[in-house]
Parts: C-alpha cells; sequence; structure tokens
C-alpha cells in the first residue's frame, strides 16, 4: 500500500515543499513549517474565466461593470470601493476579539433590512450568543438565517437549498472538509475551504465573507494564506486600549486599496466615525510644547493627527529614541537633519515621538510635524494651538511638495485651524484660500526662524 504522502507548508504564505525548512524561501519567515498530509486537487477550475485560445485586441472586448449593492454601512461601502460586488468572495482578517464578528452581523442586519436574504453562518459562536449579540445590535427586521455548522460538505448543501445573496463564514479556521484529513485551521484545510467557498461564489452568484483570525504564532493558519486566491482582504485593525477600529482594504480586485473606514466599539455595536479628524484630536493638549498637529491623508481622505515629541536630556550613554504610531528609522533620520543644518545638538537627548490616538502613519508628509514638535520639545516653546503643517523634509533640510495638498489644507479649515504651514512648491500652485492663512516654507531653517522666534 502507497504510504500517505506528506509535504511541508509554510504556515504564513503557504510555500509547499518536501523537506523541512528553517526559513520559508516564500515569505523569508523563520520557523514556520509545518508537516501536513497532501491533499489531491478536486475542486477541479474556481474560476469563472472564458478561456480563449486567441489573443484579442483589447479595443474588442467588451467591458462588463461589475455589479454592485450598498450595504448602508458607509464606511464598509467606502472600504470595499463603492459598495459590495455580487458574487465576490471577501476576507475580513484581524486579531481575535477586534469585533469582526460584530461589524459582519451589523452588515447583515442592514442587508436583510434592505429586502435581502443572507445566510449568517458560525462555527465559533452558539445559535444563542449570536441572538444575544444581535439583540444588543437592535432590530433585526429581514430574513436573517443563522447556522451553526463547520462542516463545508453540509454548508454548500445549506447554500444551495436556501440561495442567499450573501453568505458570512465565521470564521474560516473553524470550517473543515471531509475529505482532508489535517484539523481545522491547518494550512491544508483552510486553502481547500477557501476554495471550496470560491467555486461556490463564483459558480451560482453568490457574495460570500470570510472571517479569519490573524495570529503571529500557533497552529492556526494566517488568512495571508488565503490572501492571493480571494477578491478582497479587509483588515480590522485597533489598539487594544483604544475604543476605535480601522478598516483597511489590503487587495481589492474592484476597487482601491486605499481607502479606510474608522469605527467606534460601543455598549451597542460598531457605531460609524464620520468624522475621524475630531476623534483624532479629542483630548489635545493646548499651548504644550512638544504638541503639533499635522494634516495627513489616508486613502483619499484627510485627517488631522497630534504628533507629539518629548525631547530630555539622556542619562545614558546611548541616548534612547522612540516612534510610536510613525516610522522609527524616519525619526532618527529627521532628528539627524536637524542636527546636521541647524546645527542642535540632540545627541545627548532622548526623544519620544508619538502619534497619538494609537494610529499609524507612515506617510512623508508627516515629517514636517515631527520634525516641528522635536524642535517645540528641545527649545521648550508651543505652538499656536490653531496652526497645523504638512511636508516631506529632504536630507538637506529642504521642505518638498507633498500630494493632495487642497484637501489638507481644507480640512484644516474645516476643523478651525487659522494657520496651516506647507511647502512652498504646494503654496505656489494652491487653488483655494479656504479661509485659512497659509505659510510656505522652502527649508527647516524658514520653520524654524518662523515658528522658533
Ligand atoms: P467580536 O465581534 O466578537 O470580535 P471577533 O469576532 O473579531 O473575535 O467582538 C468582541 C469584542 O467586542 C468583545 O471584547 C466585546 C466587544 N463588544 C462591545 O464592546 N460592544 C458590543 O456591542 C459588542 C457586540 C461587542
Ligand atoms: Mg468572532
Amino acid at each position: 500500500m502507497a504510504k500517505n504522502k506528506t509535504m511541508f507548508f509554510c504556515k504564513e504564505c503557504g510555500y509547499e515543499t518536501a523537506k523541512w525548512l528553517g526559513q520559508c524561501p516564500g515569505c523569508k519567515l523563520w520557523d514556520t513549517f509545518v508537516e501536513e498530509p497532501v491533499v489531491k486537487k478536486s475542486s477541479g477550475s474556481i474560476s469563472k474565466i472564458r478561456v480563449s485560445r486567441e489573443p484579442e485586441l483589447i479595443s474588442q472586448i467588451k467591458a462588463e461593470r461589475e455589479e454592485r449593492f450598498l450595504c448602508g454601512i458607509e464606511e464598509l461601502d467606502r472600504v470595499l470601493g463603492g459598495g459590495i460586488v455580487s458574487s465576490s468572495l471577501v476576507l475580513v482578517g484581524g486579531d481575535p476579539g477586534i469585533g469582526k464578528s460584530t461589524l459582519l452581523l451589523q452588515m447583515c442586519r442592514e442587508i436583510v433590512n434592505k429586502h435581502r436574504k443572507v445566510l449568517y453562518i458560525s462555527g465559533e459562536e452558539s445559535l444563542q450568543q449570536i441572538k444575544m449579540r444581535a439583540e444588543r445590535l437592535g432590530v433585526f427586521n429581514g430574513e436573517l438565517l443563522l447556522l451553526c455548522e463547520t462542516n463545508l460538505d453540509l454548508i454548500e448543501d445549506t447554500i444551495n437549498k436556501h440561495k442567499p445573496d450573501l453568505v458570512v463564514i465565521d470564521s474560516i479556521q473553524t470550517m473543515f472538509k471531509d475529505e482532508i484529513s489535517s484539523a481545522p485551521g491547518s494550512v491544508g484545510q483552510v486553502r481547500e475551504a477557501t476554495g471550496t467557498l470560491m467555486r461556490i461564489a463564483k459558480g451560482i452568484g453568490v457574495t460570500i465573507f470570510i472571517i479569519g483570525h490573524v495570529t503571529k504564532e500557533g497552529v492556526v493558519a494566517g488568512p495571508r494564506v488565503l490572501e492571493h486566491m480571494v477578491d478582497t482582504v479587509l483588515y480590522f485593525e485597533g489598539e487594544n486600549h483604544a475604543s476605535y477600529r480601522v478598516l483597511r482594504a489590503v487587495k481589492n480586485r474592484f476597487g482601491s486599496t486605499n481607502e479606510i473606514g474608522v469605527f467606534e466599539m460601543c455598549g451597542n455595536g460598531l457605531v460609524e466615525v464620520k468624522n475621524p479628524s475630531e476623534f483624532m484630536l479629542k483630548g489635545r493638549p493646548e499651548g504644550e510644547p512638544g504638541s503639533v498637529v499635522a494634516a495627513s491623508i489616508e486613502g483619499t481622505r484627510p485627517l488631522l493627527v497630534e504628533v507629539q515629541a518629548l525631547v530630555c536630556r539622556t542619562n545614558f550613554n546611548m541616548p534612547r529614541r522612540t516612534a510610536a504610531g510613525t516610522d522609527y528609522n524616519r525619526v532618527n533620520l529627521l532628528m539627524a537633519v536637524l542636527e546636521k543644518r541647524l546645527g542642535i545638538q540632540l545627541s545627548d537627548c532622548d526623544a519620544y515621538v508619538n502619534v497619538a490616538g494609537g494610529m499609524r502613519i507612515t506617510e512623508p508628509a508627516l515629517d514636517l510635524a515631527i520634525l516641528t514638535a522635536i524642535l517645540s520639545s528641545y527649545r521648550n516653546r508651543p505652538l499656536s494651538d490653531k496652526t497645523i503643517l504638512f511636508g516631506e523634509v529632504g536630507l538637506t533640510g529642504e521642505i518638498r511638495a507633498v500630494n493632495m495638498a487642497e484637501q489638507r489644507v481644507l480640512e484644516a479649515a474645516k476643523m478651525g485651524f487659522d494657520l496651516c504651514i506647507m511647502p512652498q512648491a504646494n503654496k505656489e500652485h494652491m487653488k483655494t484660500q479656504g479661509g485659512i492663512k497659509q505659510i510656505g516654507v522652502r527649508n527647516i531653517q524658514e520653520v524654524m526662524d518662523l515658528l522658533m522666534r
């Protein structure tokens, strides 16, 4: 009898090899290989692509617009690129407990209230638990079917029988197919389960949302294994200590990937945050050195954030530097620019930089705010709390133009700021006054002369 064959799979990216390897050649992570039985491919073709033998002219091909429907939660619709695409497969990933089930149950509520049929399949909670959660979330009027099941063959039968418009699978790590011997949550099971769901979605034209837990360690295969199989990947993130949550698209076959949706977790579920700038600036200290406000852009939306810096004399041989919510190397680079171009002695100072509110922002337009916050803390000189900044800082201390300057200025004006300091190159091309005073700067010397006089 033939021996049962096993292979080694990377838990992170799904890379396959016959032998165990210490480092994955695919994702370059260490110690991620697990041994699992090999699965015979039986699902067949899962794509709906029409195969043509002859190449065709692009001008001859008729493009069909994908069919979409709005789910009614504006933040979610925007992240999806303008509503849910029919027969698409969407993965919603995130840490356990972040609110994925809550978000999707709320989405189901909005959709059934619009007279569509939804099937919510949970492998994690009992029907009573889901019902209890639903009661906290509000009234469900329409046809929401609940099912507790983990066997995918039975799930397929149920979908075929009830023909819902939308299915939610909570979560992919609990689902299994009988013919695969490895445990639910293993790379083989997760991959095969997603393949099956893809076939169902494209085959009978139902939209499927899959929930996947992201775990850094442990036996559960991370949703990274599935990212290339699904149409859209959304990540639901947030800080443990903060109540707000950010929904981010990291892959979207039907839209842009840099949109975010902001929610707040409240007693009765997730509430959309329509004005994230106001949310981020809540509780900002006024007239304190080291606190400045930056106009940043997330996706297509402007977002105002507070950047804080604390610079103090060090007690160590090696000064301590930390950066929370932004890039550590960038902060070091900006401090080096300050030392070299303005002659400010920072090598015997500790520096702590923090983007308040727990948001992580790495766009270069934040440079000017980080630099000014460091300068303000070092000099112990506060900025006017109605001042806002944006701009990229180059290695020679020049302030470089950034994109979407108009939106940044308009958002600042809307939030009641009265002075905006920006790259001169942006100011020259500014089409809008926005009712806010604008000052263009060319290099960091000008910034210093302007603010630290
Ligand atoms: P949940 O949706 O179960 O997370 P996930 O499916 O991502 O694991 O959310 C769990 C957390 O959300 C839980 O810690 C409690 C909190 N929560 C609220 O604060 N308010 C609510 O109305 C609900 C339903 C949950
Ligand atoms: Mg859950």
